[in-house]
């Protein structure tokens, strides 16, 4: 079977993703995958990138690269370094894809997408009204807490760090507070955004009472987790144990992916 490709997609290009650590990422492989089963002659390797070579990484990252993912600790570093940023990115203030079109680099965050798609499409829930504890208020958390807040869901922002939730509440207009201060929140939807509970700390949860505060609050939410390595963290596997429908991290993977995908080759994610 041919693909009739858009102008250029003939020419081999080259895509990566920077972060720092790189290794443990599946965006190699899912991308390789997609551009195989496309017929594209791309590839797609990862780079890891210390914060002190970023801007010498960025100098040569023009003339090598046709597009990139970025991830931790890069999303609002890279800012600099870019020509345009579509205005999701520019309202979040943190990008994860970049286009290369013809020499101008213009940062997306399609982080937005991936979370919206996994919790209305996979958790199949309307979000306009529904009240969302978000966990953490880091990079993950501005683009989700952005995504929610222009879906019209009444956002809450718990983090360990009071100041960085106060922080984020003020510039997205949402409620916020001390993670300690959980079983104060009932909530429709709960969404870990921190890292606790990521490979290889599998026994960290944010919450380490939860059962007992839904229990409490005899409310059964609909809880998600940005982590999908492992799938189950201990956070969902706690939710189900409580009787709550959960949504594993790789769905919101998936989700952004397919957007960095469209956005570089035009064409719709295998
Ligand atoms: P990202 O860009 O992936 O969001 P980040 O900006 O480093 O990463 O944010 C990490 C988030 O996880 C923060 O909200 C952080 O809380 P603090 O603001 O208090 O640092 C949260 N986090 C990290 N480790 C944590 C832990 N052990 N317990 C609770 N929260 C933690």
């Amino acid at each position: 079977m041919s693909h009739s490709l858009p102008r250029g997609l003939g020419v081999p290009r080259l895509y990566c993703v920077i972060g720092h650590p790189v290794a443990h990422s599946l965006s190699p492989k899912l991308h390789n995958e997609a551009f195989r089963k496309r017929r594209l002659p791309f590839c797609y390797e990862a780079v890891d990138v210390s914060p002190r070579n970023l801007g010498h990484f960025m100098k040569e990252f023009r003339q090598k690269y046709a597009g990139a993912n970025v991830t931790i600790p890069h999303k609002e570093a890279v800012i600099k370094y870019l020509d345009r940023l579509s205005p999701e990115a520019e309202s979040i203030g943190a990008v994860n894809t970049i286009v290369n079109k013809n020499g101008v680099l213009i940062g997306h965050n399609t982080d937005v997408y991936g979370a919206l798609y996994a919790l209305q499409k996979i958790g199949r829930i309307r979000l306009k009204g529904k009240r969302v504890v978000v966990l953490g208020a880091g990079g993950a958390s501005r683009a989700i807490v952005y995504g929610l807040t222009k879906a019209g869901a009444k956002v809450v922002i718990l983090n360990r760090t009071l100041s960085n939730s106060k922080k984020l509440g003020h510039v997205f207009g949402a409620e916020y507070g001390p993670i300690a201060d959980f079983q104060n929140h009932a909530c429709d939807i709960l969404i870990n955004t921190t890292s606790v509970g990521m490979w290889p700390e599998v026994k960290g949860t944010p919450l380490s009472r939860l059962q007992s505060v839904l229990n409490m609050q005899g409310k059964k939410p609909l809880v998600a987790d940005i982590i999908y390595r492992p799938r189950m963290t201990k956070l969902l596997r706690d939710a189900k144990k409580a009787g709550c429908k959960v949504v594993t991290g790789d769905h919101m993977f998936r989700a952004q992916a397919a957007k960095s995908f469209e956005l570089w080759t035009g064409l719709s994610f295998p």
